[in-house]
This record gives C-alpha cells, structure tokens and sequence, in this order.
C-alpha cells in the first residue's frame, strides 16, 4: 500500500527542498502509541501551533524582534503534528502541517499562520506503521523536535520541567493522567525523530552511534509505556507512572551528558 508521506514525495516544492523519507525503521513502528492518545496531542499541538503562529505573525508585521526560542518550538511543533498525521492517518493534517514547518523555515510567518489557521484533526484509517519525514537537515530536526521540551516561559511546552516536578523527591507535583498522556505522545515522537537525526559527536563512530540509539529507542519505549498506563485516567497507576517518568528522565539526561554540549 502506499503510504500517505509518499504521496508528499511527489510534491514538487518538496522534492526542490530535498525532502527524503527514513527508510522501514524499528523506531517508527516502536512507535505504538494507542490512536486516541495521538488525536489528543494533536489537538494540543494544533492548538499550540496557531497559538504561537499567531503571534509570530502579529509581530514579523509590527517589525518587532522574534525570538528563536518561540521560533524553534513552533517548528518542532509542526513536525511532530506531521508524525500525528501519519499515524492518525489524517493526510490533510500532516500535508498542511508540513505547509506550516515550510513557511517557518522560509520565516515567513504570515503564510505560516494563514497554514496554521487550516489545521484540523480528522482521523481516517491509518496506512501501515509510520515512517517519518526528514523535511530539513538532521541538525535542524533535532534542533527543533528538542525544543518543544524547554520551558514554558522561554517558548516551549515546559516538557523537561515537568517531568521533573513530578518526579521530585520533596513535593513532587500531582500526577494528572489527561496530562501526563499527552506529554508521553510527545516525548515518545520526539525521540523518534532524535533517533533519525543523530548529531554530529553521535555520528563520529558506531559505538556513539549505537549509544545514541540505545538512548532514544529506551526513550521511545517508556514513553509508549507511559502514554498506555496514564491513557488510563482515573484508572491509572500514579505510582507506576511516576517510576517510569523517572526512568526517562535519567535516559534524557545520560543521552545529554554523552552528547550534548550546549549546557
Ligand atoms: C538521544 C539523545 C537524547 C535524548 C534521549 C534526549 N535528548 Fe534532549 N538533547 C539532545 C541533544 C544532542 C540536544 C542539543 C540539540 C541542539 O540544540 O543541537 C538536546 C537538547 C535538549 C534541550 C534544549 C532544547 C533547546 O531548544 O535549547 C532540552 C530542553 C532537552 N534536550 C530535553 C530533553 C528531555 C526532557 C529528554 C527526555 C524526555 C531528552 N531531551 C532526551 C539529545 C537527547
């Protein structure tokens, strides 16, 4: 069958950008996140996307300076809502959606918003298991996929914070299933995308590459674990929730002290 980010293969302005797809991937099809958690982020998303365009928008006209950290989260954004089209097999969503990723990485903010504005989930069937797209160079995918996980006041969707609120020794915060759902959507299609796009240091040789790999698919493992148990609601089992939030925090940290050298 052929699959939905195919049909965009064929887009000439795609094409022009250099657009290539992964190939078949453990990662993409580890992805097995339930189809009703995907739909609740990728309203949350959309939300956040024309939220954030909006705004963009509003200020690119005014003349005002924008700031890279709203700017790179809004991309981020995009792409993971183009992931959600795929696995929801809603093929308007992830066309328009990557429209969107497109005119921010043209900075033209205006387009973005009016793309933005066009976002709607509807859920169709979904072909078979997802493969994800590679819009932009690897560097820039993780680049922007990360920084979804800053905080809310510099621009993100406070995703690091949170986590470790929750999992702090001394008053954590309240685990609220609803929320905690839509985070391990994130987080989980995050790290498929940082799977594909290993940075340089993690490119050097395949040991690095091996460990960065560990990291990420660990990291996608926990959060389908999470996103299954806290899909749960009132049901779900906080405390396992928490146990696995914890886990994921150290997979990110170690991955960041490997890898990572802008802290
Ligand atoms: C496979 C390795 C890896 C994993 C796993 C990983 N990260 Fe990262 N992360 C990186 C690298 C590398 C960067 C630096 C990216 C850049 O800006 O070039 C980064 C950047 C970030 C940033 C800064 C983004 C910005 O805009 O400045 C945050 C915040 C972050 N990661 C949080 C997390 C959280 C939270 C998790 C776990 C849920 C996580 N990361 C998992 C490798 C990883």
């Amino acid at each position: 069958m052929t699959h939905p980010l195919r049909i965009l293969l064929g887009c000439a302005t795609l094409v022009a950008l250099g657009v290539g797809f992964v190939a078949s991937s453990a990662t993409a099809e580890s992805l097995n996140l339930p189809k009703d958690s995907y739909k609740k982020a990728a309203e949350a998303d959309v939300k956040f996307l024309q939220t954030r365009l909006a705004d963009l928008a509003k200020k690119q006209k005014a003349g005002d300076r924008l700031l890279d950290g709203q700017i790179k989260p809004a991309l981020g954004v995009a792409l993971l809502v183009i992931a959600y089209g795929d696995a929801l097999g809603d093929a308007p969503l992830q066309d328009n959606a990557m429209k969107v990723a497109e005119a921010i990485d043209a900075k033209d903010f205006t387009k973005a918003d009016e793309w933005a504005k066009k976002l709607a989930v509807q859920p169709g069937m979904p072909a078979a298991a997802g493969k994800l797209p590679k819009p932009f160079k690897d560097d820039l995918i993780l680049m922007a996929v990360m920084s979804p996980f800053r905080g809310g006041t510099v621009g993100g969707l406070n995703i690091e914070r949170d986590i470790r609120d929750m999992t702090k020794m001394t008053n954590p915060a309240k685990i609220d299933p609803a929320m905690v759902e839509i985070l391990a959507v994130r987080t989980a299609v995050i790290n498929a995308y940082g799977f594909h796009s290993p940075n340089e240091k993690a490119r050097i040789n395949p040991a690095n590459l091996k460990k960065w790999e560990k990291y990420s698919r660990d990291s996608i493992e926990l959060s389908n674990q999470i996103a299954t148990e806290a899909g749960k609601g009132a049901k779900a089992d906080t405390a396992k929730i928490k146990s696995l939030l914890t886990t994921l925090n150290a997979r990110c940290t170690e991955c960041h002290n490997d890898f990572r050298d802008d802290e």
